[in-house]
């Protein structure tokens, strides 16, 4: 069978960082707040011209670099995205253009946990193989979105992009294959009004604001993916034992920690949401970027994903690097 690979990562990352301090300049805050609620320090944030498509655009160029690929050996770019540059066309189409490539492009709108429903569809155009090589990124520009006035969300956000290169290679069909091995994804449209923005062009003709009930955001976190978690090991036959690194959506350390601690993967943990803040369906392949380049994640290691965000969307993905 095909599998689809992840032959390299790449990032971006504007030059703007916003530590807790510099928040507390304009707004009734204090890192120590911000810290024990979030593990959050800092952020990047995007420059006035700077567009998701810019972020987006860099991340894809150097994860092409570090595979030794040029865009024109890519078959098609998907990028899961809260933040498009416009209404339409779709992010990826931009960058698509920006790279000169050819073969197709669309967005995925599963907020924070874009990157884990954009990576199992390009699980699924790479194993019918419908498609060889593929872009798959990850980018916002979150910080456009806040209200700086709302202290409750306008501390939890960055900006930011991650990429990988997925690639078709043979695989036997077990969990020793390299590749992405499994993938699950959920939604609950129910709890659509836990998080979600109060505009939009279909309904006040703008964006509106950020809305979200953290403690239930927190609980449905907490709960949802763990019982995801579960139902991926029980469907792959994996075990916790066998899991290298876990590289979970990086929206808050108080939602990742106890997770880790649960999985007994305290220390194979990848956290970044210090440096970043939860950089919505960027946090992900940010993460992945940081631990392979540091030469925690290598070949042939075990890597459990998991996000879940406004929708509710939610999922988790088991990949052999
Ligand atoms: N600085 C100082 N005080 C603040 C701030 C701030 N930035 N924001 C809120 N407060 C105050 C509130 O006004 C409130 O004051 P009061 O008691 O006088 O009314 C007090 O702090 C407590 O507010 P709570 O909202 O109850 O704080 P809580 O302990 O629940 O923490 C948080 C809030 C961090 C958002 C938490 O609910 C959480 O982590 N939820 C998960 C949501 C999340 O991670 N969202 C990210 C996006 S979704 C995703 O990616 C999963």
């Amino acid at each position: 069978m095909q599998r689809a690979r992840i032959i390299a990562t790449g990032s971006y990352l504007p030059k703007k960082i916003m530590t807790n301090d510099d928040l507390t300049k304009f707004m009734e805050t204090t890192h120590e707040w911000i810290y024990s609620r979030t593990g959050i320090n800092q952020r990047h944030v995007v420059a006035e011209n700077e567009n998701t498509s810019d972020l987006a655009t860099k991340a894809c160029k150097d994860a092409l670099a570090t595979a030794g690929l040029s865009a024109s050996d890519i078959d098609f770019v998907i990028c899961a995205t809260t933040t498009p540059d416009q209404v339409f066309p779709s992010t990826a189409s931009i960058v698509q253009g920006n790279l000169k490539m050819k073969g197709f492009a669309f967005d995925i709108q599963a907020v924070c946990s874009g990157f884990v429903f954009a990576l199992n569809v390009a699980k699924n155009f790479i194993e019918t193989g419908q498609a060889k090589r593929g872009l798959l990124v990850g980018a916002e520009a979150m910080t456009n979105l806040l209200d700086w006035d709302d202290r409750s969300t306008a501390v939890l956000f960055g900006d930011g992009a991650g990429a990988v290169v997925l690639e078709a290679a043979p695989g036997k069909g077990t969990m020793d294959d390299q590749g992405v091995l499994d993938c699950l994804i959920k939604a609950d449209g129910s709890c659509h009004d836990v998080l979600y923005m109060t505009g939009g062009p279909g309904s006040t003709g703008d964006m509106g604001k950020i809305s979200m009930n953290g403690q239930e955001l927190f609980r449905h976190a907490v709960e949802k993916l763990g019982n995801v978690i579960i139902e991926l090991f029980d469907k792959s036959g994996v075990k916790k034992e066998q899991i290298d690194w876990f590289v979970p959506h990086q929206a808050n350390a108080r939602i990742i920690k106890p997770a880790a601690k649960k999985l007994g993967l305290e220390d194979k943990t990848v956290l970044t949401v210090d440096q970043h803040a939860n950089t919505s369906a960027a946090s992900i392949p940010l993460a992945l970027d940081v631990a392979v380049k540091d030469g925690r994640i290598k070949k042939g290691d075990l890597v459990l994903i998991d996000a879940l965000g406004a929708g509710l969307h939610w999922g988790a993905a088991l990949i052999r690097w």
